[in-house]
């Protein structure tokens, strides 16, 4: 690298200044940062814009798993004719990938579910840092990594918030308005979730050891075992179903599971969602869970401007609508109006504030005492 920078800057002081047009000389002057951005690691807007203007794809590693979002892909694609390439799994499943992938991984643009994933991802030093203002002007500080010379690595794009859902015949509503009182002895036998190692209970237990330290939360999660209706299996839609079927009696999800059987015109989630109610937790004292979707470039991208492209994409308000309206996740660009309705519905409420950094922390903590209890 270094070679290939003095070799340039041996041309350029031959053929001298005064005597290169200044649209030459800008070309040159922009290669080279570009190299010297790259052999740093870290590019920004005005090289990307350089580097390359024939990236007519893209390789996307991403986590979500929502229908909804092939229209998003398609109309990036329909928008700028960037193709995308898409790799879905996990996002433990993609994280093992890059590592295992190494400096030759085609990845461009990581997108993950869960905050402490993508700050796990980050820590690996497997995002590419960028400087993007629009980026930055689009999304809340709170809701992107620490921006640092190079840049930030990870981008919020929509929040979710980790709700109680309760089945109306069987459980008192103010007997289950905190996650605390789900471990309580009062509702034993009508506690189901699933499994507690997955990324969002992992989260929430995180959350919850940074908040009420790691006594209270061992007792917790003693206490959701001792409560539980049956043995945690499924996901979040799956709790939903056995808790109007009055199989189980309280549960925990993720905001949109609920909206979108909210939403549903079939007559069979009617009358599920006739015979259930929800909660927003912890209203009086720390608030409810959140969590969010997020994306950054990867460290090795072969098409960095495609990926800069398509994270502002994101952010822009055709692609926020798309997250709030379709996927019935909260928008995290502020200006963008909602036009859904039961997110109108699910109205406004206080929410948890943990930083990313310690709910991610506290992870490996949280599966430990999981192990102990014999929380699967
Ligand atoms: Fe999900």
């Amino acid at each position: 690298m270094i070679l290939i920078i003095d070799r340039m800057k041996f041309r350029l002081l031959r053929k001298g200044y005064r005597k290169m047009s200044h649209r030459k000389f800008q070309q040159h002057i922009s290669f080279l940062i570009v190299l010297v951005g790259c052999s740093f690691g870290f590019i920004t807007n005005a090289q990307i814009n350089t580097a390359s203007s024939s990236e007519k794809e893209l390789n996307l590693y991403s986590a979500r798993h929502y229908q909804t979002d092939e229209l998003l892909y398609s109309e990036f694609t329909k928008k700028t004719g960037i193709k995308i390439n898409r790799i879905e799994a996990s996002d433990n499943a993609l994280f093992e990938r890059l590592k295992s992938e190494g400096n030759k991984s085609p990845a461009d643009v990581i997108m993950l579910v869960d905050a402490s994933r993508l700050w796990k991802t980050e820590n690996e030093g497997l995002f590419k840092p960028i400087h993007s203002k629009l980026l930055e002007e689009r999304i809340p500080e709170n809701l992107r990594s620490k921006k640092d010379n190079y840049g930030s690595t990870w981008f919020g794009l929509t929040t979710r918030a980790r709700m109680i859902v309760y089945n109306k015949s069987k459980v008192k509503p103010s007997d289950i308005d905190t996650y605390e009182k789900l471990a309580n002895p009062m509702n034993k036998g009508l506690v189901c979730t699933r499994s507690g190692s997955h990324p969002y209970m992992l989260s929430l237990i995180g959350s919850m050891i940074e908040l009420r330290g790691e006594k209270a939360t061992e007792e917790w999660a003693r206490g959701m075992v001792s409560n539980m209706a049956r043995s945690p299996k499924g996901g979040d839609t799956d709790q939903i179903k056995s808790v109007a079927t009055g199989e189980c009696g309280v549960t925990l999800t993720n905001s949109y599971y609920l909206a979108r059987l909210m939403k549903s015109s079939k007559p069979e989630d009617q009358t599920m969602m006739s015979n259930i109610g929800f909660i927003w937790p912890n209203q009086q004292t720390t608030g409810t869970h959140i969590n969010i979707t997020g994306a950054g470039v990867a460290k090795n991208a072969p098409h960095p401007k495609a990926a800069l492209e398509f994270m502002e994409y994101l952010v822009s308000d055709e692609a926020q609508k798309y997250f709030a309206n379709r996927n019935n996740e909260w928008a995290v660009v502020k200006t963008v109006e909602v036009e859904n309705d039961v997110l109108i519905k699910l109205g406004n409420f206080i929410t948890e504030n943990v930083p990313v950094e310690a709910m991610a922390k506290n992870q490996k903590l949280a599966q430990k005492i999981l192990d102990k209890v014999g929380y699967r």
